[in-house]
């Protein structure tokens, strides 16, 4: 197989050719989701940032979409978001038009390669064709650097209580808080942050919005923070807070903050990859839920993973919701539901007694890398249950929950190739188990290079990424303790044109 066949992903958006990293300027308008991301056209390592871009009517089938942003005098465009303004507010429309108005920070090359640690401001472009192209605004930079070493990622959101934009900035390790009428003015508000939840690298690619809180008839805010380096598994990962906000400070809720107190377990995702995930603006689900995409690997070797065209593919894309956990709120996880229209062929069981080691499915029956698996187990016992996806040529990774010690893993130090960078399978990842039920059920989505675990109806999730020899094609789960039973399992066969 060519390195295109054999990693290629099946159903997670790449760039046909280049570099990506972070999703940027994400919006939904007139019946597709835009997506634009960080992207290197011209070589497959991180470079002169550009935003790439591609849309889709579903966020699982992309088409890649001519570059929307180019470098110029003023910097790289690194990462930001992009807003409808459908009241035109910002004045950009003309003959009626609807602005999008995109927000990103430049980053001076020039400034950086002399030695100045102050380089990034914050500057906004319009677009009147619903994404497609955009014109810079002349009076860029719209925030000037107030002295902050890192100083980046303006994420802009509508706040119709205010009848304002409100924006987060990430500003060293805290978060800065801006609103706007017109999105050309800012004003500061607020800055969160200091002495609270993981500071063990740069915050990054911020996120803000509120969420209903199933079953209730509450709302929380919830802040998304991308840390590099730090992440609960080391690199970069995203931890969240969950608090109220008055329109101007943003403060963490009480049962929050003790539970943060006692174990940070806060993290969108514990896997290794995905980074830098922020939401879709202009849209939410039919209950209120957020839509997010995060970038798929880690700074710690993104690029030096062995894809030869492009480099780093992104997460599926999620639909995020906030629930009442045991002691307080957590954010959840799943697939968007537009997946499920891609199922083909199934096959499933129950009461399945496993003993030993049992194959669960092989290729034979059905494909290992365009897959949905969903699982469950009424009554964990203190065991550790493995599940292992394996090759002929001895590649194998392995992932599951180790009930003696409360932890989820996922091993992929025999996936594959992993000596391309000696931070890749250095260590197990693992992730606490937050959920307190006696049944544990789980969802797994397989594509050629990636896993993405979502446990207990999403309250913790692990996505990572492998490059095995050849695909895999066995899936198989074993116990290192009695007999036990696979009350309900379900693997799906994806189909995509
Ligand atoms: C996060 C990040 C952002 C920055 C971009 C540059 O991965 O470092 O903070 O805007 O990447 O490509």
């Amino acid at each position: 197989l060519s390195n295109e066949d054999l990693y290629r992903p099946n159903f997670h958006f790449s760039p046909k050719k280049g570099w990506m990293n972070d999703p940027n300027g994400m919006f939904y308008y007139n019946g597709y989701y835009h997506l634009y991301f960080q992207h290197y056209p011209d070589g497959n390592t991180w470079g002169p940032m550009h935003w790439g871009h591609a849309i889709s009517t579903d966020m699982i089938s992309w088409k890649e979409q001519p570059i929307a942003l180019y470098p110029d005098e003023l910097g790289y465009i690194f990462s930001g978001s992009a807003v409808v303004d459908v009241d035109n507010t910002s004045g950009f429309s003309e003959d009626s038009k609807t602005p999008v108005v995109a927000m990103f920070t430049y980053h001076d090359m020039e400034a950086e390669k002399a030695g100045k640690t102050i380089d990034e401001t914050q500057a906004i472009a319009y677009s009147l064709n619903e994404g497609l192209t955009y014109t810079k605004f002349k009076g860029n930079p719209v925030i000037a650097n107030p002295n902050i070493p890192d100083f980046r990622d303006p994420k802009v959101n509508w706040d119709e209580d205010r009848k304002q934009w409100t924006m987060v900035l990430a500003a060293g390790q805290e978060i800065m808080f801006y609103a706007s009428k017109d999105l050309k003015q800012w004003e500061l508000l607020s800055t969160f942050g200091e002495g609270i939840g993981n500071h063990n690298g740069v915050w990054e690619c911020p996120d803000f919005f509120h969420l209903p809180v199933k079953g209730t008839d509450e709302t929380k805010w919830v802040l998304l923070v991308s840390i590099n380096p730090g992440g609960p598994n080391s690199g970069s990962a995203t931890q969240y807070f969950v608090g109220d906000f008055d329109g101007k400070t943003f403060k963490i809720d009480e049962t929050f903050q003790k539970e943060l107190a006692k174990e940070h377990s806060f993290w969108v995702d514990h896997g290794r990859d995905n980074y830098a995930g922020v939401t879709w603006s202009n849209v939410t689900t039919a209950d209120g839920g957020k839509l997010f995409i995060g970038w798929m690997s880690n700074w710690l070797y993104a690029n030096e993973v062995p894809t030869e065209k492009w480099r780093s593919a992104n997460t599926v894309a999620r639909e995020l919701g906030l629930i009442k956990g045991t002691n307080t709120y957590r954010l959840v996880s799943k697939p968007v539901k537009e997946l499920k229209n891609y199922r083909a062929k199934k096959v499933a069981d129950r009461a399945i007694p496993i003993r030993g080691k049992a194959i669960l499915t092989t290729t034979e029956t059905i494909s290992l890398s365009k897959t949905e698996i969903n699982f469950s187990i009424s009554e964990l016992v203190q065991a550790k249950y493995t599940f292992s996806l394996s090759n002929k040529q001895g590649d194998s990774l392995t992932f599951g929950y180790d009930a003696k010690i409360n932890k989820y893993f996922i091993n992929r130090d025999n996936s594959g190739k992993t000596d391309f960078s000696p931070k890749f399978s250095d260590r197990l990842s693992t992730a606490p188990r937050t959920a307190r039920t006696k049944e544990w059920t789980g969802k797994i989505l397989l594509d050629k290079t990636s896993i993405e675990l979502f446990y207990d109806d999403g309250q913790t999730v692990m996505s990572e990424i492998f490059f095995p020899h050849a695909p895999f094609e066995t899936l198989s789960i074993t116990s290192d303790q009695d007999n036990f039973t696979l009350d309900a399992l379900e693997i799906h066969e994806l189909k995509f044109n």
